[in-house]
């Protein structure tokens, strides 16, 4: 069992990153092999609408989308990370979600491998369910229409500082059982 972690906040280590980890690391307790990608490492370009993807052709740009779409491919599940930054996820994850347009066969099937799972994990300051459960939800019917199962859902406030997260030690050992949970 494979579980792959993508992180896409901008700073390296923090509380979204570490949220996915604690998953992750909950998985491996389980015995999956987990590795943890963060979206600013790598380059992904915007989407540029061109369609050419549609007439059957491959995405136009050449960047590190590829190589992650193999990875999730090859993943059985994903446990995906976000701040919320204005109300919505931060502005470096909306090129990786809008890049799998490119999977998209032109009768918009995709043969994307069907049933794995897919985890939303967010931190955020002072919102709560009214703006994560809608952001949630946006998320399961991306991952949906690319055949993802929803495997569950957390979060948690207050989370400014780099490391505000080690303030809730019942958030973290929640995140580890989930991450044990994916391995069924
Ligand atoms: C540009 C920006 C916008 C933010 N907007 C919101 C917001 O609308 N609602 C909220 O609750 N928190 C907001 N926050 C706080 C972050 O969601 C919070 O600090 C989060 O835990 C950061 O995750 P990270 O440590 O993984 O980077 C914002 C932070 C930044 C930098």
């Amino acid at each position: 069992m494979k579980v792959i972690g993508i992180a896409s906040s901008p700073r390296k280590g923090g509380n979204s990153q570490t949220l996915v980890e604690h998953i992750l690391s909950g998985a491996r307790e389980a015995g999956a092999t987990t590795e943890l990608v963060r979206l600013c490492d790598l380059d992904i370009q915007p989407c540029k609408g061109c369609n050419t993807c549609k007439t059957g052709q491959p995405c136009v740009i050449q960047d590190d989308m590829g190589e992650l779409y193999e990875k999730l491919a090859d993943a059985d599940a994903v446990v995906f990370g976000s701040p919320v930054y204005w109300f919505r996820l931060n502005a470096q994850a909306y090129p990786f979600i809008d890049r799998f347009y490119a999977y998209l066969k032109p009768d918009f099937t995709t043969d994307f491998p069907k049933g794995k799972k897919f985890v939303t994990a967010f931190t955020c300051g002072g919102v709560g369910p009214e703006v994560l459960n809608p952001l949630n939800d946006y998320l399961k019917n991306v991952f949906s229409f690319l055949g993802f199962v929803d495997a569950g859902f957390i979060w948690q406030g207050q989370c400014y500082q780099l490391d505000d997260l080690a303030k809730y030690p019942e958030k973290i050992e929640e995140a580890k059982a989930l991450g044990r949970s994916l391995i069924q």
